[in-house]
């Protein structure tokens, strides 16, 4: 799946639709949809800000309610801000302060909550302008805080703030104040002190700036959207406001059969599953598939005996694959229901088996994952079994390899390797060349899809690869052995995902994988181009060593902000060779 791409493999970085497959989005029935979606759009209140927690990094659809859940893990953010004596300009500080130690650094939510009530502690770090950079892009936490402090009475604070600058300018030797009020000022006007004299005029001339452009922002925001109030009102112009349903998109591009016949045409994936229901035992058993899309593991359940089978799916392939349900005689087992996973009531209360293929382009992209945890959690009976039980991500070094990015080297007789540049900043989605890996494989992430929880898909990894090393096989599949050539450069690194099917009737297994050394599946390979690696060519015994991290997208949490941090050792292990640091997005 992750299946909204063409079959020939394409880049799932910026620019490209996260739902494409059904590509005819300016058609009269898209349309029409738009304009029946309107009608609830008015009935729902305030608009959804999806945002990530401080704490937590959930994604919340309101910054309010984002707050709400960092409140609840001991973060009370604005009473904070009131206890510290800390405006708008301190609360950017603070807000980027602590995505810093969450997102960058990996510090736990109680750690934090202890940092930023250490007064002391808390002025440091915020000296100086580096926090006013913001942490997420577009943070919405950032955007809506001007009205939140209003809204808690803190623009008092604010007021207070601006008057003090003045007077810290005049008093500048003098006493900052003590306590609460000494910290708003050191960590919103007073400079770094080791700064000359110059320089700290300039930060604060910059500062100064900085404060006034803020204010014109908000009475701009203001103005607008008093602007648009009155053109609702008076001109009852439908403008539907741009607002992310990830979610329409996206079940909408699995209504279309195209997807769903490069799904069931991967006969790697499709074998696969039917293989491990037939091995299942599932005579009598009741069995829950998750996302049935065309009912074909439903059906394949049904026809290895089980009693009842519940297909839920919220696309509209539900119509066609019920027709084809009872064309195939099996309407007395197979119900299939349509809606979301997570909202839908079942006829039936609790399940022995639960399949679902869930897996998107580099296992994560598309975050269908947790709709089958949840799935698990509400309707798994104890002892119950998963298909798929685990899944593993693995990470392989790719050397000396063009792939795709030659293609812009001639089209159609013309040069267009200007274009290479915004590839090679994209994940790209191929079949890598298996000569072209150039180390082992090295598994950073296990799955235990029966203990796994939902926050665990955010995750940090570590990973080391050994140049010129064999792969260890993925049981049941073939050997991997790293193809070495010595002297090659280092291009990128792939990641690939296995899937397995254990505990099935009388201890067997299914396995299949999706690494460039074994037969491609729809899902190909996911390419991360290292374009600061080494220029020199590696030597056996080399290292390539980093940490990975995954992080859902706070705006479209179907889509995967991805970091890689690197480096390459020689052999005898000290001496290194290059090093770096990128960032990816995956998804649209
Ligand atoms: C990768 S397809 C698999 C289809 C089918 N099981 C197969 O193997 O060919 C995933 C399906 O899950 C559905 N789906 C994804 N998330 C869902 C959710 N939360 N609730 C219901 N259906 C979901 C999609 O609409 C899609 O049809």
């Amino acid at each position: 799946m992750g299946k909204d791409k063409d079959d020939d493999g394409s880049s799932v970085g910026g620019g490209s639709d996260g739902s494409s497959c059904s590509s005819d989005s300016s058609s009269g029935s898209d349309r029409m949809d738009a304009e029946n979606e309107w009608g609830d759009w008015e009935d729902e209140g305030p608009q959804e800000m999806p945002t990530q927690c401080l704490l937590s990094g959930a994604v919340k659809p309101t910054p309010e309610a984002a707050l709400a859940a960092d409140r609840e893990q001991g973060l009370d953010l604005l009473g904070l801000l009131g206890t510290h004596g800390l405006g708008l300009y301190g609360a950017m500080k603070v807000i980027n302060y602590i995505r810093t130690l969450v997102l960058k650094q990996g510090v736990s939510a109680e750690q934090v909550v202890a940092l930023v009530q250490d007064v002391d502690g808390l002025r440091t770090a915020l000296q100086g302008d580096v926090l006013l950079q913001p942490i997420l892009e577009d943070d919405p936490l950032l955007f809506a805080l001007g009205e939140l402090l209003e809204a808690h009475g803190l623009d008092l604070l604010l007021q207070q703030e601006e008057e003090g600058e003045g007077r810290g300018e005049e008093e500048e030797e003098g006493e900052n104040g003590t306590g609460t009020q000494a910290m708003a000022a050191e960590s919103e006007t007073v400079p770094d002190q080791h700064l000359s004299l110059q320089e700290q005029r300039k930060l604060v001339q910059e500062n100064h700036a900085l404060r006034e452009e803020l204010g014109e922002v908000r009475t701009r925001l203001k103005r607008l959207s008093e602007l648009m109030a009155a053109v609702d009102e008076d001109v009852k112009v439908r403008t539907k406001p741009e607002r992310q349903d990830n979610d329409t998109y996206y079940f909408k591009s699995y209504s279309h059969h195209g997807i769903h016949e490069t799904m069931l045409k991967d006969t790697v994936r499709t074998q696969s599953y039917r293989e491990a229901i037939q091995k299942t035992g599932l005579e009598g058993k009741v069995v829950l598939d998750v996302g049935s899309g065309s009912g074909v593991l439903s059906m394949f359940a049904a026809k290895a005996g089980a009693a009842q089978v519940v297909g839920v799916d919220r696309s509209g392939i539900v119509e066609q694959a019920r027709a084809i349900v009872k064309l195939n005689g099996l309407e007395e087992k197979v119900v299939l229901v349509q809606g979301k996973m997570e909202e839908v009531s079942l006829p039936v209360e609790k399940v022995d088996v639960i399949v679902s293929e869930w897996m998107g382009y580099c296992l994560l992209y598309e975050s269908m994952l947790p709709s089958v945890l949840a799935a698990r959690d509400k309707y798994l009976r104890p002892g119950g079994l998963l298909l798929p039980s685990r899944c593993t991500m693995l990470v392989q070094g790719v050397g000396d390899y063009e792939g795709k990015l030659g293609w812009w080297g001639n089209v159609y007789g013309l040069d267009m390797s200007p274009l290479r540049a915004s590839v090679l900043a994209e994940p790209g989605v191929e079949a890598v060349d298996p000569k072209a890996i150039m180390t082992d494989a090295f598994v950073f992430k296990d799955f235990d899809l029966y203990t796994v929880q939902d926050r665990e898909l955010d995750f940090e990894a570590e990973f080391s690869l050994t140049v010129g090393a064999a792969a260890a096989p993925t049981a049941g599949a073939a050997a991997a052995a790293a193809v070495w050539k010595e002297g090659r450069r280092l291009r990128g690194l792939v990641i690939s995902f296995d899937t397995f099917f254990e505990g099935l009737s009388g201890g067997q297994s299914v396995v299949f994988s999706t690494r460039p050394e074994e037969k491609d599946t729809h899902w190909h390979q996911t390419l991360f181009w290292l374009t600061e690696a080494p220029e020199g060519g590696l030597g056996e015994g080399d290292v390539v060593k980093g940490k990975l991290r995954f992080l859902r997208n706070a705006i479209n949490p179907r889509d995967y902000d991805v970091a890689i941090s690197w480096e390459v050792r020689r052999k005898r292990g000290e001496v290194v060779v290059g090093q770096g640091k990128q960032s990816y997005t995956l998804g649209s």
